[in-house]
């Protein structure tokens, strides 16, 4: 007989996550059946967006996310006993798969030392960074980038992909541990957002030639400070918006729509999964641009499966520095 644990989501989200919102539960697994296979999480993934994610039908369900797992006892040809995986399997320790969206991660890339990349710089913050950017931001050589959220998974990439492309890149982010990190990786500017003052003034010192392409983690009052300092035919892309995901009440914004319509920007919205195809396309650059030494990327690793909703509450108070994992 295998037991595996979850965490149940208990009651959905008002303002920030709370522990008191799961509850740890242990599950006694049924064998596996032909076709299937059984994996043990080794990495699990938190990230922003389960925060919008729950919702009244996961209530009482095993809350929603990503993980690398090792197969563990198979009955499916395609998932050998010592392959790794990715899956959405949720936040638990164990878990029966047919295959169905899993991704088999190739251990010449994924080796040891790199499993939980495929949850990183390698798997879905990457891919986002990557796609999103260059398709929608199109960086052309000596144009002026702001990304926010600019420590985190998602944002420390874009930052260096668009050094890769020859920009000047400008980062927020909030401590000056992560200005110091944003440097390191060759940011033009770094800018600790909580320490700052105006974001207006900023804005007009560290981007003296205007702005030319913003990619945003964050919304709120960042969406509505840079968008009229953008250029002409200036590209927006919106990933993301943190500062309002935990809101009880949805904030009110500046009218932006005639800088858009003044300055000819175009302004898109962006999400990964609607691109599934792309992803190795995206992760093959990646990781030859990470073999070079011009692609760095930093892990917030929390020990402990017990400790997930403690990673999960860091992202929402800053405490990661490049992608939130947690080993099992
Ligand atoms: N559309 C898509 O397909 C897609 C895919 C992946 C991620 N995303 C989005 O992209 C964004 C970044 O994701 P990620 O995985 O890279 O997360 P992350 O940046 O690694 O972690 C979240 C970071 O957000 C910052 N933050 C938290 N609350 C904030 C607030 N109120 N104001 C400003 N900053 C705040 C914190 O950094 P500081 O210390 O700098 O405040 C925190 O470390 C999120 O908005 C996420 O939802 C979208």
């Amino acid at each position: 007989m295998t037991t595996a644990r979850k965490y149940n989501v208990e009651v959905l989200f008002t303002g920030v996550p709370k522990k008191s919102d799961f509850k740890i539960v242990e599950e006694t697994l049924r064998a596996i059946k032909d076709g299937e296979f059984l994996a043990e999480a080794v990495w699990l993934s938190v990230d922003p967006y389960m925060r919008g994610a729950v919702n009244s039908s996961t209530i009482g369900n095993t809350m929603i996310g990503e993980q690398v797992a090792k197969v563990i006892e198979s009955k499916n040809g395609n998932f050998k006993v010592g392959d790794y995986v990715a899956g959405m399997f949720g936040w638990r320790t164990k878990t029966i798969s047919n295959g169905d969206r899993v991704r088999k991660l190739d251990r010449s890339i994924y080796t040891d030392d790199k499993l939980s990349t495929a949850l990183g710089i390698l798997g879905m913050p990457g891919a986002t960074a990557y796609l999103a950017f260059l398709d929608i931001c199109a960086p052309k050589e000596g144009e002026t980038l702001v990304v926010t959220g600019a420590a985190g998974a998602v944002g420390s990439a874009v930052g260096q992909i668009a050094k890769i492309k020859g920009c000047r890149v400008v980062g927020f982010a909030g401590s000056d541990e992560k200005v110091q990190y944003l440097k390191s990786l060759g940011f033009d500017e770094a800018i600790n957002y909580k320490t700052m003052g105006s974001l207006k003034e900023t804005l007009e010192k560290t981007c003296p030639k205007g702005i030319d392409m913003f990619f945003d983690n964050v919304g709120g009052e960042f969406y509505d400070t840079i968008i009229p300092q953008m250029n002409k035919s200036g590209r927006v892309t919106i990933v993301g918006a943190i500062s309002q995901y935990n809101l009880e009440n949805p904030e009110k914004g500046t009218r932006v729509n005639r800088s858009i319509l003044g300055k000819e920007l175009t302004v898109k919205g962006f999400v990964v999964y609607s691109h599934l195809p792309r992803w190795p396309e995206a992760f093959k650059t990646m990781g030859e641009w990470i073999d070079k030494g011009q692609l760095k990327y930093n892990e917030t690793v929390t020990e402990g499966f017990d400790n997930m909703f403690d990673a999960f509450a860091g992202l929402f108070s800053g405490k990661n520095l490049g992608k939130a994992v947690v080993k099992a």
